[in-house]
């Protein structure tokens, strides 16, 4: 056996970068790299990024190129870098996004096309998206749509709701993209010849956002090619082993089987890694420790891939990704009758995980790590696949069974034994064979169940011969039905054998009501539902099948013949087919810049991101991507872990026994203000929630200090909780008084109403989920105490006042930087501060810089959420639908501070009123005080919650009166000028607009109709369309939040230099800044830069929120400017012909106070908000009756943005929290344990929406000529309106449900929480199938989690 100690792991040519990801991915791989292997080359790219670091997020995705020197191909396929054991990168060639182009050299095509197509926000998710597309176009460079998309399955973003990535990838595709608007003829992209001016009702309209004219062709040959050296090395390597020495890890890549299985003999409990995202997450999640790692890429026969007459054999070092293609050819290639358990498994590989982890992980690694949810071993067990197994003992062959799958030992391969490949069988002409799964998101999410079932017959005949049904989900392993299985041999394959399957099978799988994972009916009505579509599709195929001598099989003839027509047999089997991720279409339609406008000057134009070109290349730097500095610690924080409790002791004895601890902080060590009032940095006596910080622990290393973190030991004397509204007001614990607002009589108003209802709704919390974690560095300057702070907060004053007071110092010498954020959505006003506080008292005892990057799942935990929202309402109405009175009651569940929550409770009850006139009209409002993390500010600051529960109401009177939706919101909606309930005057003229405009654009009625046609058609699927109206605020109830300041400098050369308070967070300010300077200054966009966002240039900045962030420092940058234009104007007069340069030269050479709001609670009246949004949203969904999934069609947007500074900006950001507003109420869900632990910490448990979830149709048009004489250029905010018109999709899914239940004569009075779920539509969709499952009584057990809101 040859050693290598050390060897250089990567090749760095000039194609190839290192593992990237700056500072994180050094940490990364310490950690990565299996104990002591540490790497010794630099590490100095920083375009990779580091979201989640468990596989989730795709914004760490790297390109693998590999060599074989055998078969003398290039591999190169996409990688998840968080996941990648350093050591198996041997060899390889990674490119990273520096790899692919830079704006030092030459950009590559993919990034100029992302860039120009408005394709990145705040950036951070943007090298891993050109990452997935550069691999795809190295494997095939004119990709069908398809692929495009596929290969964007485990890339997600929060900013941009993927319309323009997805666009600007369209590009390259070998493929007309055009969907011709469905058959309308019409082009959806209306790009003739770029961006392209429209005569929409005689408005001077433009839709397109860029000119793919001006696009570099994409030339594959320009491609680096795969190093000769790396070639070499591999040819060169063949024979040796590998083994790599860490200092508590040793890591082999053997060279030969016969050597593996020695190794094997010698090392039995060594895990055999290939791609592991198994191994590594148990690594990094579980804790567990390897001493010995066997890494058996090299070795042939575990690739072999092989047609036998039984079947295919596959090498279990094959990788999924590889897998699917052999399947593909196979399937093409085969008869029907011989591939469908190669069907099955396709079926599961096209939603299994992304293309990163299916490139990684391998067959055997997937067998054999044999997650309860994973999704091809059940096809595989049901297929009767074989295992070849070796070891020094010799070979032997064993099924892969559910006995294989629940780990019994008499069926399990020895620990000396290895899968040297799988034998995958072809299927018999009389199987049939299908593979289900149901997840949180269609792509990329493991599943809730999933399941594979396969029946044989006996030739000819409907009997059943054999039957094997196998669930996942539902235990800790692969569970088998087999008793009710064998139970059905013998039955004739009718509707007797299905009810007879049901009950056995519910009767056989148990699911305790506290299994861990909840959903618990869920589920259960998932593995009927699952048994019912299999039904379907054999009775579908038997026709097929035996349709000679159909008609003579009485049982069948019950079901498909006599009693049913073939039309309604159609109807039925609606049941079957599953949604496909369609790739998307799109318009965007905006006002045209006036003809007259100087073309020098950008304002109104659809200009780029100033950072989307750096996004792209991966030369934008946020935070974490600093250099180190010299001397730099680590920190990592102690949480507490219970919900309420007294802290006993802090023993930090055996934190400081870890190598490269320096030191422990805590509350004690802060010389000042341990934070603020309201909210302590580091607890003290108390704990109030877990996640609360206790201390932390300082290190020379990220891993060190992680480690020493985990050694701190807290006692606590634990206290009661109060974790939900319920308890809270219960126990009269609330944040602040009672807010209210009331307008009319609403005793009168009741008491003139026809009728009454009544109801209640809960919405659920929502994660912000930006890609970038909290991330901040402290430096101290070594001077008067001064101190850099570079933190990723959208309040920089805020930092500089916190860490001031904490040191106890002036605020002057604490300079706070940002050079930019990756997205914050709110998440990062007020925490940043305490983090901040944090890193400056550990620099402060320690003397030394201090870098503090949150964890995803720290990040998740401690930062809080948007507010779960509790509300009760009494509503009065006529009979032709005209609401005269309501009475709302809110809570919102605050948490353990006030934070925002104040300010949020307000909000909520001044919007209730949502877009409707409402004579008497009454809203209270109440924070709760409980003992979960505390919740803080989110995108919309309430309003999606009160917004949705308005139409919630609105939406129960139509229900009540039977008259349609959309009629009773139209009769009760604001028109011509108006009063909000707390006495502000506005305009409803442009609501009225927009709602005109979008039953237009969105052809609503005639879709309504064509919905209720298929409805009617099909019984297990049902279309619902909805149209809802919006009327939104800017800015905040306070005048104090609308200041804002600028500073501008002009240089001797000419050039600009533009300072603004405001945070660049992905939204577009510094874009839009650079616009205010170069029309104010009269100078092109060029000649101006902006640097960052720091309190040396513009102090007192207010929070970057509330939407009026871009007119607030507009404003403020307008007016420095014309303050610098006007003492040139006599300098320009003097040579009016001169250029910009001579008039700055012979300058130096001779030498707005915001909107006005506020609001009086005592009188309930004010003017709160500076301005009126207004928009409608139509969406229109299919969903599938039997696992509650969901297929968003189409939604159109009319939005009152007047005129935009920047339309690409604003239609960006309108499309992005349209889709975040999808994902609040549809699917994202925060899970509490009954002890107040928050589990959804990672984008393993917690989904936000991915490129399958957009609508296939998504059209956004703003109201032509419209004006806002308040704002900059007569503009609006747009940054948060986008998020509550994704209630649309909310509403559209309830008018499908309202069709089921309709049709089923249920009830169409039911309640909807928020998100509505897959669970929550399966639910309410009840059937035969939710009848027979079992239900628990509540209280007789403990569920796995509870409801806060
Ligand atoms: C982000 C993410 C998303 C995912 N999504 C899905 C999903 O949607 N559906 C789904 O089904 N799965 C999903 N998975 C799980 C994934 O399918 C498995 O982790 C993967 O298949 C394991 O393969 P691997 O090569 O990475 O295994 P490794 O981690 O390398 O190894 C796993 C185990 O297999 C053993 N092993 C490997 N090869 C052999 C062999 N030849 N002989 C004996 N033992 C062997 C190892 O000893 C080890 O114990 C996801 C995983 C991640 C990280
Ligand atoms: S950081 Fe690797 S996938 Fe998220
Ligand atoms: S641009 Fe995609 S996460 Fe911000």
């Amino acid at each position: 056996m040859n050693t290598e100690n050390c060897p250089p792991l990567l090749n760095t040519s000039q194609m190839t970068g290192d593992l990237g990801g700056g500072n994180a991915n050094k940490r990364e791989m310490e950690n990565q790299a299996f104990s002591s292997l540490t790497t010794s080359f630099a590490v100095c790219l920083t375009g990779t990024k580091k979201g989640c670091g468990i596989g989730g997020c795709g914004a760490c995705t790297v390109m693998i190129s590999t060599y074989d020197p055998v078969s003398k191909k290039i591999l190169h396929y996409p990688a998840n870098s968080c996941l990648l054991p350093i050591c198996s990168l041997h060899g390889t060639a990674v490119t990273t996004v520096e790899g692919v182009g830079s704006t030092k050299t030459r950009i590559h095509p993919i990034q100029e096309r992302l860039a120009k197509c408005h394709g990145s926000q705040c950036g951070f998710c943007t090298p891993g998206m050109v990452m997935s597309m550069y691999a795809l176009l190295r494997n095939h460079p004119e990709p069908s749509m398809e692929q495009i998309t596929a290969a964007l399955d485990g890339n997600l973003c929060r900013c941009t709701g993927y319309r323009p990535i997805i666009e600007s990838y369209k590009s390259f595709a070998g493929e007309p993209t055009c969907c011709q608007l469905r058959g309308t003829g019409q082009c959806c992209l209306d790009q003739e010849g770029g961006v392209s001016s429209s005569s929409d009702r005689g408005d001077r309209m433009r839709s397109g956002l860029c000119n793919p004219e001006e696009f570099q062709p994409a030339d594959p040959s320009q491609e680096f090619i795969f190093p000769p050296e790396l070639m070499r090395m591999a040819q060169e390597q063949q024979g040796r082993t590998l083994v790599f020495q860490g200092e508590r890890t040793m890591w082999i890549s053997p060279a030969s089987l016969r050597e593996l299985l020695e190794l094997k003999t010698k090392y039995p409990k060594a895990p055999v890694v290939v791609g592991n995202t198994s191994v590594g997450l148990d690594m990094k999640i579980g804790g567990v420790h390897h001493p010995v790692i066997l890494h058996p890429d090299r070795i042939s026969e575990l690739r072999i891939v092989n047609n036998t007459n039984n079947g295919l054999v596959i090498g279990a070092a094959c990788r999924l990704a590889q897998l699917r293609d052999i399947l593909m050819k196979a399937v093409s290639g085969l008869p029907e009758e011989k591939t469908k358990i190669f069907c099955a498994l396709l079926q599961q590989l096209r939603t299994l995980a992304g293309e990163q982890i299916r490139s990684l992980a391998s067959l055997g690694g997937h067998i054999v790590s044999r997650g309860s949810t994973w999704d091809l071993n059940p096809v595989l067990a049901v297929g009767n696949s074989v295992l070849n197994l070796t070891s020094t003992d010799g070979k032997r062959q064993i099924p892969l069974t559910d006995d294989f799958l629940s780990g019994c030992k008499n069926a399990d391969i020895k620990p000396n034994e290895i899968i040297v490949s799988v034998l995958i069988p072809y299927s018999k002409k009389d199987d049939f064979v299908s593979a289900f799964r149901q997840a949180e998101r269609r792509k990329n999410a493991l599943s809730i169940v999933n399941s594979a079932m396969r029946v044989l017959f006996k030739p000819g005949t409907n009997v059943i011969m054999d039957l094997n049904i196998l669930y996942g989900g539902i235990g800790s392993t692969t569970v088998s039905a087999r008793k009710s299985c064998q139970k059905l041999v013998g039955r004739q394959w009718n509707e007797h054998m299905l009810g007879e399957a049901c009950r056995l099978v519910l009767g056989e799988i148990f699911l305790s009501p506290s299994a861990p994972g909840g959903k618990v009916e869920y589920r259960r009505a998932l593995l009927v539902s699952f048994l019912f579509k299999f039904y379907l599709q054999v009775l579908h195929g038997l026709k097929i099948l035996v349709s000679d001598f159909l008609r003579q099989i009485s049982e069948l003839t019950l079901f498909m013949w006599d009693r049913i027509s073939e039309r309604a047999l159609c109807k039925y089997m609606s049941a079957l087919g599953n949604f496909e991720c369609r790739p998307p279409q799109g318009r965007q339609v905006y006002q045209d810049v006036d003809p007259e406008q100087p073309p020098q000057d950008p304002v109104g134009h659809p200009i780029m991101h100033q950072s989307g070109v750096k996004h792209a290349t991966g030369e934008a730097v946020y935070c974490d991507d600093m250099h180190p500095i010299d001397g730099e610690l680590s920190l990592a924080v102690v949480k507490s872990s219970k919900a309420h409790a007294k802290i006993v002791s802090i023993d930090a004895s055996e934190a400081f026994k870890v190598p490269g601890v320096v030191d422990v902080v805590t509350a004690s060590d802060v010389p000042g203000e341990n934070g603020t009032k309201n909210e302590k940095a580091f607890a003290e006596e108390e704990v109030i929630c877990v996640g609360q910080i206790i201390c932390a622990v300082v290190a020379e290393s990220d891993i060190q200090a992680k480690r020493g973190a985990e050694k701190v030991k807290i006692q606590y004397e634990e206290l009661e909780p109060i974790l939900t509204i319920e308890d809270a007001i219960k126990h009269n614990s609330y944040i602040g008084k009672e807010k209210k607002v009331e307008k009319g009589n609403i005793e009168k108003g009741f008491n003139s109403a026809d009728e009454i209802i009544e109801g209640e709704m809960h919405i659920g919390g929502q994660e912000h989920f930006y890609l970038e974690p909290n991330s901040v560095l402290v430096v101290p300057r070594g001077e008067d105490n001064e101190m850099d702070v570079y933190s990723s907060t959208q309040y920089s004053s805020n930092v500089q006042e916190l860490v001031a007071s904490a040191l106890d110092i002036q605020s002057n010498k604490i300079m706070c930087h940002i050079k930019r954020v990756g997205g914050a959505f709110g998440g990062k006003i007020t925490k940043p501060s305490y983090f901040a506080v944090i890193a400056a008292v550990a620099a402060n005892k320690t003397g030394r810089p201090v870098r503090f990057i949150l964890e995803r799942h720290d990040d998740m935990l401690i930062v809080g959420n948007r507010h779960p929202f509790f509300g009760k309402y009494k509503v009065g109405f006529m009979n032709d639908g005209r609401i005269v009175a309501a009475d709302i009651q809110a809570y919102i569940n605050a948490g353990c501070t006030p934070d925002e929550s104040e300010m949020v409770i307000e909000f909520i009850v001044l919007k209730m009123d949502n877009a409707y006139k409402i004579p008497n009209f009454r809203v209270r409002g109440r924070a709760c005080k409980t003992h979960l993390p505390s919740n803080t500010a989110f995108r919309g600051f309430g309003f999606p919650q009160s917004g949705l529960f308005a139409e919630t109401w609105v939406t129960a009177v139509a229900t009540q009166t039977g008259l349609p939706p959309e009629q009773v919101r139209d009769m009760n909606m604001y028109e011509g000028l108006n009063v909000t309930p707390f006495k502000e005057q506005f305009d409803a003229t442009n609501l009225r607009k927009c709602w005109t405009e979008c039953l237009e654009k969105s052809e609503y009625y005639s879709r309504k109709t064509a919905a209720e046609e298929f409805n009617k058609q099909n019984y297990w699927k049902k279309k619902g369309i909805a149209i809802i109206p919006m009327k939104f605020t800017a800015g905040f109830n306070k005048t104090f939040y609308h200041q804002a300041a600028a500073l501008v400098h002009i240089y001797k050369d000419g050039s600009v230099l533009v300072t603004h308070g405001g945070v660049e967070l992905g939204q577009g300010i510094h874009t839009k800044m650079l616009q205010v300077a170069s029309r104010e200054l009269k100078v092109p966009l060029s000649y101006i830069h902006l640097c960052e966002t720091s309190t040396t240039t513009v102090p007192n900045a207010l929070i970057t929120a509330g939407s009026v962030g871009s007119e607030t420092n507009g404003k403020a940058v307008q007016d420095a400017c014309q303050i610098l234009r006007k003492r040139l104007e006599p300098i320009i007069q003097k040579n009016p012909e001169g250029k910009w340069e001579d008039w700055v030269s012979a300058a130096c050479l001779s030498s707005y106070r915001g909107y006005v709001t506020y609001m009086n609670w005592e009188k309930e009246e004010g003017h709160a908000f500076p301005y009126f949004i207004f928009g409608v949203a139509c969406s229109e969904v299919e969903i599938d009756c039997l696992t509650g999934d969901h297929q968003n069609i189409r939604t159109d947007i009319v939005m009152d943005a007047c005129f935009s500074i920047n339309p690409a900006v604003d239609i960006g950001q309108i499309e992005g929290g349209f889709i975040q507003g999808v994902g609040l109420f549809t699917m994202e869900e925060i899970k509490v344990s009954p002890e107040g632990k928050q589990y959804t910490l990672g984008p393993d448990t917690y989904k936000i929406p991915a490129v399958c979830d957009i609508p296939e149709q998504f059209n956004v048009y703003f109201l032509p000529n419209t004006r806002n004489p308040i704002a900059i250029y007569s503009s609006k905010g747009m940054g948060e309106a986008g998020v509550f018109l994704g209630s649309s999709v909310f509403f559209a899914i309830r008018d499908a449900i309202a069709s089921v239940r309709k049709e089923r004569g249920l009830p169409e009075n039911f309640t909807l929480n928020s998100p509505l779920t897959t669970e929550q539509i399966r639910m309410v969709c009840a059937d035969d199938f939710t009848e027979m499952i079992p239900r628990d009584k509540p209280g007789t057990y403990k569920p796995w989690d509870i409801e806060v809101a």
